[in-house]
């Protein structure tokens, strides 16, 4: 298993490209089942993820073509996938490969609108809690589905086709919210989908339906409505940048100090975390070419923080957070509101000399003057980029194992932070 070997101490200066955001790709590589015509993504991140996406939406049928890079394009502006549908093959998504990556459940959502029934493996218990999907049941029962739990899996028949419906969400969900909007772009009339997620995400799948001939107005906002369309076409859609990579360089900027920027990045996409950052003590300035951040020399200040939906600051930043407030002055206070036992990371980051004491969702960091290299275990993905974070500003050598969990969901990071000055590498087997 590949580790990842970290010299602490160096500041990082230079540029930082931002990939596309996983969060988005994924939803977005998921819509191609609602059309049989040919959806092109561009800006697709590498990642562990989309690659084990691809198989999975393979099985269905999908044919999965990937672009060559075009001259004078250079490694970090992702790929371009072309996605086709026409036959889809096979409506079910068997445990084996829905257990490896939760968001494959939302197969669900486009597979009961276009085939009329799916039968989708329940993904599961995954390392933050145990992330139910009562929400999306509940949806698709709205839009006129039938659901039955049957040996493991959610199956969900509707014969005559989905009705439109109001979809109310006792709480904000991203995953239930993709897929309702997916399945309703395919019903027959209104939708309207309350306290829905406003993360940019949706905002992204929702431009992308457009293109498709969904009609869809209120994305980004918590209403949103869609007059469901009898089928929708191809369309060529190029996926958001990654606020969470975006957001976690910053993170790594303020932690190891200098001068650096995050090419591509987009400012308000990530304005409750970049507030934050000024709060902490580095500079952050939007330019027309991303987004930089600087912090030179000055102590880092504590800091008081929950998570939130979208616009509040994000759960998939809290790791890298806490990384960086172990070295504030004083006491910073973190709660988690969105998962469970999300909180993994605590121990690891311990072990490099940090002082957290954790109370159910509350976390308490006595920021420390030094933080010491250690060899320490990614627990998951954003855990993973808190060990590094960590590691950046620890005295000596840090080693993170069990980097799998970071290639999910973070595209070359040796080569990222390396070129801005930081001794980070891949050690393989
Ligand atoms: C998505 C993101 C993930 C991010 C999360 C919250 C992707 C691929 N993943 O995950 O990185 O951390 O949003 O911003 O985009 N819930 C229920 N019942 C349901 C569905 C969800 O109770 O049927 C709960 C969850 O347990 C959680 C909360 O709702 O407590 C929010 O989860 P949700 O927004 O659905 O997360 P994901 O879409 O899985």
């Amino acid at each position: 298993m590949d580790r990842i070997r970290i010299v602490g101490g160096a500041e990082l200066n230079g540029t930082i490209p931002i990939s596309g955001a996983k969060n988005a790709t994924l939803p977005l590589m998921i819509a191609s089942l609602l059309t049989d015509e040919t959806l092109v993504l561009d800006n697709v991140p590498h990642l562990a993820d989309v690659m084990l996406l691809k198989r999975i939406l393979g099985n269905h049928g999908v044919d999965c073509m990937v672009q060559g890079k075009r001259a004078g394009q250079n490694g970090s502006s992702g790929e371009t996938i072309e996605l086709s549908a026409r036959d889809i093959v096979d409506t079910v998504a068997p445990y084996e490969l829905v257990s490896k990556m939760r968001a494959s459940f939302w197969v669900i959502g486009p597979l009961i609108a276009r085939m009329g029934e799916a039968r989708v493996s329940l993904p599961g218990g995954c390392a933050i809690g145990t992330r139910p999907v009562d929400l999306f049941i509940m949806a698709l029962r709205d839009l006129g589905a039938e659901i039955d739990i049957d040996g493991g899996y959610v199956v969900a028949r509707a014969p005559k086709g989905l009705t439109g419906a109001r979809i109310q969400f006792p709480k904000v969900t991203v995953g239930a919210t993709h897929v309702a909007m997916m399945a309703a772009a395919l019903a027959r009339g209104e939708t309207t989908i309350e306290n829905a997620a406003r993360e940019p995400e949706v905002l992204d799948l929702a431009s992308c339906l457009l293109k498709m001939g969904a009609r869809i107005s209120g994305a980004g906002t918590s209403t949103i409505r869609i007059t469901g369309v009898d089928r929708l076409t191809g369309a060529r859609h190029s996926v958001m940048p990654d606020r969470i990579e975006t957001g976690t360089y910053a993170f790594a900027v303020a932690m190891a100090g200098g001068d650096v920027l995050l090419e591509g990045a987009s400012a308000e996409t990530l304005q409750a975390p970049l507030d934050l950052l000024g709060e902490v003590g580095a500079e952050v300035t939007a330019t027309n070419e991303g987004i930089r951040i600087r912090r030179n020399g000055s102590g880092l200040n504590a800091v008081d923080v929950t998570t939130a939906p979208f616009p509040g600051f994000p759960t998939d930043l809290q790791a890298q957070l806490m990384a960086l407030v172990c070295h504030a002055r004083g006491a910073s206070r973190i709660r988690e509101t969105i998962f469970e036992n999300r909180f993994m990371h605590v121990q690891e980051l311990a072990r490099l000399g940090a002082d957290i004491h954790l109370d159910g969702q509350m976390a308490t960091v006595h920021g420390v003057d030094r933080l010491k290299g250690a060899e320490v275990m990614a627990t998951d993905l954003r855990a993973s980029m808190s060990l590094v974070i960590a590691g950046l500003a620890a005295e000596g050598e840090t080693v993170v194992n069990r980097v799998y969990h970071l290639d999910r969901g973070f595209e070359r990071i040796e080569q990222k932070l390396g070129n801005c000055g930081a001794t980070v590498e891949r050690i393989s087997g």
